[in-house]
């Protein structure tokens, strides 16, 4: 039966049990996929490894962006019992692939030409000395805005084009007694924010000094308390319950109509979906002002550990079932994300899917196209969990902007 273990319990659970539950011939996932639209994604794979023998054994962690999850794995690893399978972001795959724990999976990468389709920008994170050590299963990308059109249409507010008729937009829902901007508060959702908020102020140049090359000047300097302030005018439109909520319930706030947008990555288009919704349609998606024609992404991939025998044949079988174009567009549509292969056609996917594959190849080409700081592909975790803390603590009252411009400087120093 499908549990979602909280995080306590869950390590508490990894480091008692010193034998795999899983036999020859299952695979053990552990994975943050546990809302509604996450879920019947998953099943997607779950139906296809079926198909061709291969039993599941389910290990999700709740919580968005995986810090959660990256630390029951850890417990799993140190008692030598990593699971078979494990859902991975970015710069995690290349520190558990620096530690010698991953398997190599050339063998299986050159017979089905990995190289040739997978975009160099994912590659960079699924390969480690030249060696294929993850499958990417998608591409997400995390500046989107998500939109009710009937509270649009009932306001006669247009698709936002600029950060102040952003602002006027939600100031009319919140006027009219909606909630303007459905939020979780939770540090990994106002880094996701975030994202979207500093590449708005600052363009491409600033998001990769900031975030990337973390240059001090751009972490504590002007575009960046300018962030910082934006943030304080989105606390405004936040409702007043909006503490620890789970991102897909804010996303459920938007579906209900109680909400007008929410900005989350396009995960949130699963809950649209799974809630029967359309594109286009009852909801509608579009690039946080400001942030358009960037697109700050991030990657879910399988990491495969080192196991041994036929444990490690379920672990390319899985691997293979997560590259077929055939798998790429099924989950795909079904969670939000667009494909990790560059050859794949985009009909099958919905207004948003076309739409974010074809801004995806744009950015790519542009130079645009920046690795997401909130969710694992900016910068090593411990970077990225200092640049949370700072965040939720702003967004929390704790600093003003400046106080915290400057905090992320000295955090940042002392996560380096
Ligand atoms: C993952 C998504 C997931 C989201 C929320 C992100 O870090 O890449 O696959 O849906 O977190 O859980």
């Amino acid at each position: 039966m499908r549990s979602i273990l909280s995080v306590k319990a869950a390590a508490v659970l990894a480091t008692c049990i010193s034998t795999s539950t899983a036999s020859a011939q299952d695979v053990e996932v552990l994975h943050w996929w546990t809302s509604g639209g996450e879920a019947a994604a998953l099943s997607v794979l779950r139906e296809d490894l079926s198909e061709s023998g291969y039993g599941w054994v389910d290990m999700p962690v709740a919580g968005g962006g995986g810090s959660d999850a990256m630390t029951v794995l850890r417990a799993r690893v140190t008692a030598g019992n990593p699971p078979t399978a494990v859902q991975m972001l970015g710069f995690a795959i290349q520190d558990w692939a620096k530690e010698g724990a991953l398997s190599n999976l050339n063998d299986l990468a050159n017979e089905q030409n990995w190289s040739t389709v997978v975009p160099s920008a994912l590659q960079a994170f699924s390969t480690y000395s030249a060696n294929w050590v993850a499958a990417p299963v998608n591409v997400h990308s995390t500046n989107w805005v998500w939109a009710n059109s009937k509270i649009m249409a009932e306001l006669g507010i247009e698709q936002p084009t600029s950060w102040e008729s952003f602002i006027a937009a939600m100031q009319a829902a919140k006027d009219a007694g909606y909630t303007a901007l459905a939020h979780g508060g939770q540090a990994w959702q106002e880094a996701t924010v975030f994202d979207s908020v500093a590449m708005g102020v600052g363009g491409p140049a600033f998001y990769k000094a900031a975030f990337i090359d973390l240059d001090s000047d751009a972490l504590g300097g002007a575009q960046m308390v300018e962030a910082f302030e934006r943030m304080e005018t989105l606390r405004g439109f936040v409702d007043e319950n909006f503490s620890g909520r789970d991102w897909n319930l804010a996303t459920a706030m938007v579906i209900n109509g109680e909400a007008l947008f929410q900005i989350m990555g396009d995960w949130a288009k699963g809950e649209f979906v799974n809630a029967g919704q359309t594109a286009g349609e009852e909801f509608k998606c579009f690039r946080v002002p400001g942030s358009d024609g960037t697109v700050t992404f991030n990657s879910d991939q399988f990491a495969m550990f080192k196991v041994e025998g036929s444990a490690a044949e379920a672990q390319l079988a899985m691997a293979s079932a997560v590259m077929s174009p055939e798998f790429q567009v099924a989950f795909n549509i079904v969670k939000g994300s667009v494909p990790a292969r560059t050859d794949i056609s985009d009909e099958e996917f919905d207004a948003c899917g076309k739409l974010g594959m074809a801004q995806l190849a744009q950015a790519a080409a542009s130079g645009n196209l920046f690795g997401s700081m909130a969710h694992g592909h900016a910068n090593t975790p411990s970077i990225q969990n200092a640049m949370y803390d700072v965040i939720t603590a702003h967004f929390n009252g704790e600093y003003d902007a400046a106080t915290a411009a400057a905090e992320l400087v000295t955090a940042v120093e002392l996560a380096k």
